[in-house]
């Protein structure tokens, strides 16, 4: 179980309705740093909505957001990213006209600074943080197998290489925590096998993870500990075990939640 003092990124009491419905009602949880912390429960629970919130995507109307610390509740999606927050979609959002190595590249962000410098040096400093990109890019890629592929177009990608390249455009920005939006969805069982393994390899790197999914197989195999989420609420937290022995988490998965 996450304790407060290591947590890493914190949701404090956050409540957020779309109209008349409250798709999150007083959320608070944490993921622990080093660790990789699940998130699971039914469709239209708000776990995406959580993400969202965490990620910068969208303002909550209550409660605050905690990385490292500090509240970054009132930054962008961008800044949190180049604070080593950043995040991936349950819909892929690679951009399927440009290739898989273009896709990664797009990424990286302007070095700091940048503008400030004289012409002959802006040159020079842009020059340098191409090829630190494009190093990275590759050695990326490498890992996840996809080099082969760097020169065709996003969109010929199988479901589980585009998870694989949404995976990679998130760790271009070099992240102490990355937020996975179902990461197995549609992919086929020796891919999710892989993306597990590649998660716990960069876990053993000191990277930490927030997991939303549907598989239980990878929430069982990887994370620890796992909040369950029902309507919005937190419902319970633990470990796999704990709340699969939990009949409120069943019933919550039958519909059966009042
Ligand atoms: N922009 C929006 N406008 C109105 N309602 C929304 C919006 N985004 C999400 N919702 C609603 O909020 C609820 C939570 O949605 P969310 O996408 O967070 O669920 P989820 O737990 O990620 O579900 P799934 O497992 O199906 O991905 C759903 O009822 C959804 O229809
Ligand atoms: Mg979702």
């Amino acid at each position: 179980m996450s304790l407060g003092s290591d947590a890493l990124l914190e949701a404090r009491n956050i409540g957020l309705s779309f109209g008349d419905f409250v798709a999150l009602d007083d959320v608070s949880l944490s993921f622990r740093r080093g660790g990789i912390t699940g998130i699971v429960g039914p469709n239209g629970a708000g776990k995406s909505t959580l993400f969202n919130v965490l990620g910068g995507q969208v303002r909550p109307r209550h409660g605050a957001v905690i990385f490292a610390g500090q509240d970054i509740s009132a930054l962008p999606a961008h800044r949190r990213a180049r604070r080593g927050l950043t995040r991936t979609f349950q819909i892929s959002r690679e951009l399927g006209a440009l290739t898989v190595l273009e896709n990664l590249l797009l990424a990286f962000p302007r070095q700091p600074g940048e503008e400030i410098l004289p012409v002959f040096f802006r040159k020079t400093a842009v020059k340098r943080a191409e090829e630190e990109a494009m190093e990275h890019a590759r050695a990326l890629l490498k890992r996840v197998n996809l080099w082969r592929l760097a020169d065709a177009p996003a969109n010929a990608l199988s479901g589980g290489q585009k998870k694989l390249l949404e995976l990679c455009r998130a760790l271009m920005l070099e992240p102490a925590f990355v937020l996975l939006d179902e990461p197995a969805a549609g992919v086929n069982p020796v891919l999710v096998g892989e993306i597990a393994d590649f998660i716990r390899i960069l876990q053993g790197e000191g990277m930490s993870f927030g997991i939303v999914e549907h598989n239980m197989d990878l929430i069982a195999a990887l994370c620890d500990p796992i909040h369950v989420l029902a309507e919005g609420r937190v419902l319970t937290s633990g470990t796999f075990a704990e709340i699969s022995a939990n009949t409120q988490v069943t019933d919550a998965y039958l519909g059966g939640v009042a």
